[in-house]
C-alpha cells in the first residue's frame, strides 16, 4: 500500500533536505510576472541535467525528457487534460532521479517540484496537481491515477522508452554488466513489458511501428 508510515517519515526527511538543497541551487532569479512557466522549469531541469554533479549526466535531457514531454503534449492533444499541469510535470516527473538518484525519485522529484515551483510563486492548487503527476507516474510503483493529468504523466514516460534504445542497451550493458546476448534478451523483454503497460489506443498507434521494429530486430 503506499503512503505508509515509513513512505510518510521518508517524505518528511526528504523534504527538508530538499528544502535545503533547492533554495541553495537556486540559479535563476525569480521570473518576471509575465515569464513562461513552462519554460522557466525547462531550463531549470536542463540546468540540473547539466551540472557535474547531476546522477546520469546531461544524456537523459536528450534522450528521455525531451521525448517524454513531446508524447506528453500530444497525449494532451488526443485525450484532454490541463496542458499546463501536464507539460510542468512531464518536465520535472524524473527531476529526482537527476538530483538524488532513481530510488524513490516520485517523491523527492514531488518535493523538489514544491519547493521548485513555490519559489515561482505558482499557485498552491496547481502545485498540488504536478505533484500527484509526479508521485504516480512510476509503473513499477502501482498507484491510483484517478486524473487524466496523472494517467497521460505515466503513459509518456512508458512510450518514450521506446525513443531510447540506446538508454536502454546502456543500461544493460553498463549498469547492469550483462553480455550482448543476454542484454538483447532483457531489451526485448523490457521492451515488451513497456508496450503492456500502454493503456491508451492513442498512444498504442502511436508506438506500434517503433514497438514492430524493435521486436523484429531484437528476436
Ligand atoms: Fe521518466
Amino acid at each position: 500500500m503506499r503512503g505508509g508510515v515509513s513512505e510518510r517519515f521518508k517524505e518528511t526527511v526528504l523534504k527538508t533536505v530538499i528544502s535545503e538543497r533547492v533554495s541553495r541551487v537556486r540559479i535563476s532569479p525569480p521570473p518576471q510576472k509575465n515569464m513562461d512557466i513552462i519554460e522557466e522549469i525547462r531550463n531549470f531541469v536542463e540546468n540540473e541535467c547539466r551540472k557535474p554533479e547531476s546522477k546520469y549526466g546531461y544524456e537523459p535531457f536528450t534522450f528521455h525528457f525531451i521525448p517524454m514531454v513531446a508524447y506528453a503534449d500530444k497525449l494532451t492533444d488526443k485525450l484532454g487534460g490541463d496542458k499546463e499541469i501536464i507539460l510542468i510535470s512531464a518536465w520535472l516527473h524524473d527531476i529526482g532521479s537527476i538530483i538524488y538518484g532513481r530510488e524513490d525519485h516520485h517523491i523527492t522529484g514531488a518535493l523538489i517540484a514544491e519547493e521548485k515551483l513555490k519559489s515561482l510563486d505558482y499557485p498552491d492548487e496547481k502545485i498540488e496537481l504536478v505533484k500527484k503527476c509526479i508521485r504516480n507516474h512510476r509503473g513499477s510503483c502501482p498507484s491510483e491515477m484517478n486524473s487524466i493529468e496523472e494517467q497521460i504523466i505515466a503513459e509518456a514516460d512508458v512510450m518514450s522508452n521506446f525513443d531510447n534504445l540506446p538508454g536502454i542497451f546502456k543500461a544493460a550493458l553498463v549498469y547492469e554488466g550483462l553480455g550482448q546476448g543476454e542484454a538483447k534478451e532483457s531489451v526485448r523483454k523490457k521492451l515488451e513489458r513497456k508496450w503492456e503497460q500502454l493503456r491508451f489506443d492513442d498512444s498504442k498507434a502511436m508506438i506500434r511501428p517503433k514497438y514492430e521494429a524493435v521486436i523484429l530486430l531484437l528476436k
